[in-house]
Order: C-alpha cells, then sequence, then structure tokens
C-alpha cells in the first residue's frame, strides 16, 4: 500500500521546556493527526493514550467513520447504498480490491469463492472435541486458529498469491465453520456447502437444513442475512480489526491473525452486544418495564448499561443501525409477526431514550447490534450465534485490513510502551530472610 498522508502543518510540543516539531497529517476526509513517531526519539518521552481514544494506529484506504455526522463509506461508498444496492460478495471484491467488480471480475470472483467452502474432512474432529453445550464463539475461535494447521504455504506473507489465496480460503470457509458449530451445538449433522446457492443462502442451508426434510429458504431471510453480513463487513480500527493487524504484525500465520480477531470481538463491548441487547429486551419484556431499566442504566452504582446504546465513535445514530431497523421491519411483515413484543419493546426503548436528558447529553444513540439480534433472531438464529454471524459478516475486513497492514511498507511490529508504576529496583531477598 503507498502511503498518501500530505504533511498539513507542525504541532510544537514543549516538554519541560524543549520544543519539538512533529508534522501534522492529512488524509482525504477526518480530523488530522500528529505524527509522534519521532517525539521519544526527540524528547524522551512516551504518549500515553489507553483505550486508544486519541491515537491513529495506521494509515488505511479501506473504510471511513465521521462519529459525529454518522457516516460509514467502504472505499468511499455510503453504507446505506451498499447495503440496499450491492450484496455481501460484491462488497468484500470492493473491500479486498479497492473498487467495485465489473461484472466479470464478479463472476470470476464468486466462483473463486465457491470453490473453497469445504473443509478438510479432518477438520470435523476437531468438532468433535468439543463439549455438546460449548458456545459456539469458543468453536469458531479454534476452528479458525485450526485451519492454519491446512494451508501451511500460508505463513508466507510477503507472497501476494499466497495473501489472496488465504482471502479467498477464509471468507469461503467461514460460513461452513460457523454453520459446523451451530449445527455440532444442536446435535444435528453437518450440512455440506452448495456452490450453487448464493454465499447468504448456502449459509442459511447449511444452518437450517435437515437431511429428512426439503429446506427452501424465504428471499427475505436470505436479503436478511446478506444485508447483515454487509452492514458488519468492516468498520474501521475497532477491537478485533486491531488485534488482527497486532497478532498479524508479527508476521504470524494470517488463519491464527484471523482467529485472534475472532477472540477479540466475542466480548459484550464488540461483537457480544447483539446478543446482550436481545437478552436486555427480552428481560424488559413489556414496554411499562422500561423506565426501570433506563433508571439502572443512569445509575452509576449500577453496573448495567443500555446494550446496543453508545459507541465508542459515533456520536450520533450509528448509519447501520437504521438500515437494520429498516430490514428488521421488512422481516417482520413478511413472516406476519410486526407484533413482536421485543420489537414493541425495542422501538419504544429507542423512542424513551432518545429523548432522555442522559442519553441526549452523553450522545448515546442505537449502534447496530440494537436492531441485529431482533434480525437474527427472525432469521431463526439462537442467541449464542449471533456473534459467529458477526464474526462471519467482519472477515472480510479482517482479511483487508491485514493485507493492507502487510503490503504497507511502514510496517513495523506493533510494541505499545507503557508508563511503569510499579516498584523501584530492589534486591532479592532469599526466602530464609524474608
Ligand atoms: N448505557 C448507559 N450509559 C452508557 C452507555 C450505555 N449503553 N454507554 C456509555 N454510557 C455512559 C458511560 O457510563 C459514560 O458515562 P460517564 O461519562 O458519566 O462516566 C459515558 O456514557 C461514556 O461511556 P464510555 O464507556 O466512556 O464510552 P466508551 O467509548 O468507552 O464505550 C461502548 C463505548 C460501546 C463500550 C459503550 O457505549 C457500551 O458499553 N455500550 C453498550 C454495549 C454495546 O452496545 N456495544 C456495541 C458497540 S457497537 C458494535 C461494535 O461496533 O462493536
Amino acid at each position: 500500500m503507498e502511503n498518501t498522508a500530505e504533511k498539513k502543518g507542525v504541532a510544537k510540543i514543549d516538554v519541560d521546556g524543549k520544543v519539538v516539531e512533529m508534522p501534522i497529517m492529512g488524509g482525504t476526509d477526518g480530523p488530522n493527526v500528529v505524527d509522534v513517531k519521532r517525539l521519544y526519539a526527540e524528547a524522551g518521552v512516551f504518549t500515553l493514550d489507553p483505550g486508544f481514544t486519541s491515537t491513529a494506529s495506521c494509515e488505511s484506504k479501506i473504510t471511513f467513520i465521521d462519529g459525529e455526522e454518522g457516516i460509514l463509506l467502504h472505499r468511499g461508498y455510503p453504507i446505506d447504498q451498499l447495503a440496499q444496492e450491492s450484496g455481501y460478495l460484491e462488497v468484500c471484491y470492493l473491500l479486498l480490491n479497492g473498487e467495485l467488480p465489473t461484472q466479470t471480475e464478479f463472476t470470476d470472483f464468486a466462483r473463486t469463492i465457491t470453490l473453497h467452502t469445504m473443509l478438510h474432512t479432518q477438520m470435523d474432529r476437531f468438532f468433535e472435541g468439543f463439549r455438546r453445550d460449548s458456545h459456539p464463539m469458543a468453536m469458531l475461535t479454534s476452528n479458525v486458529a485450526a485451519l492454519a494447521a491446512f494451508y501451511p504455504d500460508a505463513m508466507d506473507i510477503n507472497d501476494p498469491e499466497e495473501r489472496r489465496l488465504s482471502s479467498h480460503r477464509l471468507i469461503a470457509k467461514m460460513p461452513t465453520i460457523a454453520a459446523r458449530a451451530y449445527k455440532y451445538s444442536i446435535g444435528q449433522p453437518f450440512v455440506e456447502p452448495r456452490n450453487d446457492l448464493s454465499y447468504a443462502e448456502n449459509f442459511l442451508r447449511m444452518c437450517f437444513s435437515v437431511p429428512a426434510e426439503r429446506y427452501v429458504a424465504s428471499p427475505v431471510k436470505i436479503r436478511a442475512m446478506d444485508r447483515l453480513l454487509i452492514l458488519q463487513a468492516d468498520h474501521e480500527q475497532n477491537a478485533s480489526t486491531s488485534t488482527v493487524r497486532l497478532a498479524g504484525s508479527s508476521g504470524a500465520h494470517p488463519f491464527a491473525a484471523i482467529s485472534a480477531g475472532v477472540a477479540s470481538l466475542w466480548g459484550p463491548s464488540h461483537g457480544g452486544a447483539n446478543e446482550a441487547a436481545l437478552r436486555m429486551l427480552r428481560e424488559i419484556g413489556t414496554p411499562d418495564r422500561i423506565p426501570e431499566f433506563i433508571k439502572r442504566a443512569k445509575d452509576k452504582d449500577d453496573p448495567f448499561r443500555l446494550m446496543g446504546f453508545g459507541h465508542r465513535v459515533y456520536k450520533n445514530y450509528d448509519p447501520r443501525a437504521k438500515v437494520m431497523q429498516q430490514t428488521v421491519h421488512e422481516l417482520m411483515e413478511e413472516l406476519d409477526i410486526s407484533q413482536n413484543p421485543t420489537l414493541q419493546v425495542a422501538m419504544e426503548l429507542e423512542k424513551i431514550a432518545l429523548e432522555d436528558e442522559y442519553f441526549v447529553s452523553k450522545k448515546l444513540y442505537p449502534n447496530v447490534d440494537f436492531y441485529s439480534g431482533i434480525a437474527m433472531d427472525a432469521i431463526g438464529f439462537p442467541m449464542e450465534m449471533f456473534t459467529v454471524l458477526f464474526a462471519l459478516g467482519r472477515t472480510v475486513g479482517w482479511v483487508a485490513q491485514l493485507n493492507e497492514m502487510i503490503e504497507d511498507p511502514t510496517q513495523r511490529i506493533g510494541r505499545p510502551r507503557q508508563i511503569y508504576t510499579g516498584a523501584a529496583r530492589r534486591d532479592y531477598v532469599p526466602i530464609s530472610s524474608r
């Protein structure tokens, strides 16, 4: 990747009377950054930013977010246009290659992905090692890492052809692994992929068909599944993506780096929020109980948070939440469940929270996970699978970001520093003298 950020000015940093100048760099859009790479060398100090609130970790050309305005662009294209007019595999091509494909390029890409959907049969033995009630995310994390053992050549990350092959394999095999994790957890036989179906339809079939019945997924569910995947496809330098970049920065096997991303996604502050949001909506149960939960969310002594609300970057409505809300309504109408009590609670909760002083002043708006749980539930997935579906959609983002990092000529191993506040130097005392 060619670095194209431009110098926009100079920041002067006064460190105990010593003034050092650091370049201010600017990209296509978004805030400028102070490039502090030489700060330690020139002033002998580090910067401290736990949680990376003010820190850009890389230069990237893949995704742009304006959190204040609620804008999300992939390679320049707005997320709502992609969700309405494109399809998941086309978005994958866009994220990986930087441009929308021509018809021929798309046909070739889709064909290549479907050629890699099967898993080595020995992979099935990994599943058999798990307890029946294992969380599907545990199976997904370890099985993605296990894939590395089957593709040792992919370790050659500096070979562009190996990188391309690994990218396609990951995008193609992720649905097969995710569906197996689900089938295993409910004690049903694994369903092999079918390459004549679309990405989303094939995934639904691998999850929901059984040998005893003919399975046909409804077009509305297929479209909703595809849209869910598009909405999760990439999201700039979030926790899991940064984890993938950090793990990959050591030159690790790409499948292992992606597995690290899956692990990072698992938590309730990140990919696990959709599961937590639906649990919360169900726990609330009826709109009359909403004030009780709003009160708890505002109470500093109560760890409860309104799940599906708030975002590190968006201080406005998450643009993905808008599309997701629309998808939920379409699903509910088609499935004739528009009176679904969870949806009623969600809509009322959203209304109340958007008018509440606490949420307004802290700019806490619904995020994508507020509605995605309801959509996944309507498609037929149990809550334990929600984060798995998120990982499935996000795989292409992780892969695109990992490749971009490897292709960046300025890339070095990620190695944050610290401010040490432990014991000062002292001499070892033999155990008999302590
Ligand atoms: N309910 C109640 N209060 C909240 C919430 C919430 N959902 N989110 C933030 N706050 C308060 C928080 O207590 C803090 O208050 P104060 O300034 O008085 O201490 C203030 O708002 C700022 O919150 P923060 O924790 O400093 O913000 P953050 O950027 O570190 O956290 C977050 C972002 C997403 C982890 C957080 O908003 C949260 O826990 N939300 C619920 C979980 C959730 O929905 N996560 C999904 C994120 S979207 C999916 C993805 O992209 O991964």
